[in-house]
């Protein structure tokens, strides 16, 4: 565990050293500023309290706890008044501050209070986790957007979802194909039933074909049971079939048939099975063209293409940038212990002003490795990689000229 940091702002000199003293011993980590100015420059360093004299020699503690309530609201501030002005400790209270302590600080009460502004912190974290937690799970499955784009693909989803319809994901990859998909199998009454998912890319023919479909035994060398499909394993719930363009012609006719007749033959076998489970199909590849060079039959396309959903790239629906891009900052941010990060406002604009020709997923690494690298808590522009820099610095010449 990490020891709680505390910035202490008093100006008397003896006093700051003895309180430094006292709450290293108890064991917290100090910081601490000797004048209002140096004080200020300090919130930076992120301290959970900040503990401020309201009468300092160059400032006025107020000034000091506004700094901090607007540098971020999450540090609380506790303030220390002279004996019998109880009403600036009122005035401290009403502009944000968590308590306030009388002079002299007697130590017990110190510790007492601080204990108990740590405490009150550590609710209200805790909640806002619970919050966001509660807000990915309910959102839909996830899916982070501001965009009217992806607004009306979910509208659609709904829709659809209520269907038995094949549907045909397209967009780039890492546009979030697999995870609309899902988003209309968790909306689908199949939702009790499983979603199974194969990339079609990844497996040569004859194994996409007994993964697909199964096999009897003796079938093929190696077959030495029979075995389910996974047409077979997704009839209550939903077949997703990723890279549909990586099937050969001869698969397709198979896919077809499956599709049209609702059955399938298992590798090795005559016999035909029934399968009920529903399609969703998807390519980031221009199927419609692949189908005029005669790669991709014409017959299956037409059948898949029964309800299409085209996911735009990142860079078409920019308002989505920011909003993912914090949304996966929470995300690492939890994976890694360490205090809270945020974007600074340069960072955010050059993650805004980049193409992102990988998509939602490059957003996402990229966070990722950002958030590693960034050693304060404001992560600013020199923390962004420099290839995303780079392409920020065109862009804004390009608007220049
Ligand atoms: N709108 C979104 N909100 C939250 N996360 C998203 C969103 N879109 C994509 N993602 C995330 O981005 C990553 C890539 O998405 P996904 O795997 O669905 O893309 P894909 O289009 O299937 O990519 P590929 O073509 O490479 O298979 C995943 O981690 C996914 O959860
Ligand atoms: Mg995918």
């Amino acid at each position: 565990m990490r020891k709680p940091a505390i910035l202490l702002v008093e100006d008397d000199i003896s006093l700051n050293t003895l309180t430094t003293l006292e709450l290293r011993n108890r064991g917290y980590e100090v910081e601490t500023a000797k004048s209002g100015q140096e004080g200020c420059e300090k919130i930076s360093q992120n301290p959970d309290i900040v503990i401020t004299d309201l009468k300092l020699g160059d400032m006025d503690g107020m000034d000091v706890l506004s700094r901090v309530k607007k540098y971020d609201p999450r540090i609380e501030v506790i303030v220390v008044t002279g004996h019998g002005s109880i009403d600036s400790a009122v005035k401290a209270i009403k502009a944000g501050a968590f308590d306030y302590l009388t002079k002299p600080v007697d130590s017990e009460e110190l510790e007492l209070t601080i204990k108990k502004t740590l405490e009150h912190q550590k609710l209200i974290a805790e909640v806002e986790n619970l919050r966001s937690e509660i807000r990915d799970k309910y959102s839909f499955s996830g899916i982070v957007y501001s965009s009217p784009k992806i607004k009306n693909i979910l509208e659609m989803v709904n829709k659809v979802a209520k269907t038995e319809a094949t549907v045909l994901i397209l967009g780039e990859s890492g546009t979030g194909k697999e995870l609309i998909a899902h988003a209309i199998h968790e909306q689908s009454p199949r939702r009790h039933g499983s979603f199974v998912a194969i990339n079609c890319g990844a497996l040569p023919e004859g194994l996409l074909e007994s993964e697909l479909f199964g096999h009897v035994k003796g079938s093929f060398t190696g077959a030495d049971r029979n075995k389910r499909g996974l047409f077979e394993e997704a009839c209550e719930g939903t077949l997703f079939l990723d890279e549909i363009s990586e099937t050969t012609p001869a698969l397709q006719v198979k896919l077809l048939r499956a599709l049209q007749e609702g059955e399938i033959r298992r590798v090795g076998d005559n016999h035909p099975i029934k399968v009920s489970g529903r399609l969703i199909a998807a390519s980031n590849k221009d199927l419609e063209q692949l189908v005029e060079s005669g790669k991709f039959r014409d017959d299956l396309y037409y059948r898949l293409k029964v309800f299409p959903i085209e996911i735009p790239p990142l860079r078409e629906r920019p308002e989505d940038i920011l909003p993912l891009a914090e949304h996966f900052l929470r995300k690492a941010q939890k994976k890694i212990s360490g205090s809270a990060k945020r974007f600074s406002p340069e960072a955010a604009a050059a993650l805004k002003a980049y193409s992102w020709p990988g998509n939602v997923r490059e957003l996402e690494h990229t966070v990722e490795r950002i958030l590693i690298l960034a050693s304060q808590a404001e992560i600013k522009l020199e923390d962004v990689p420099p290839e995303i820099r780079a392409l920020r610095k065109k862009a804004s010449l390009k608007q220049k000229n």
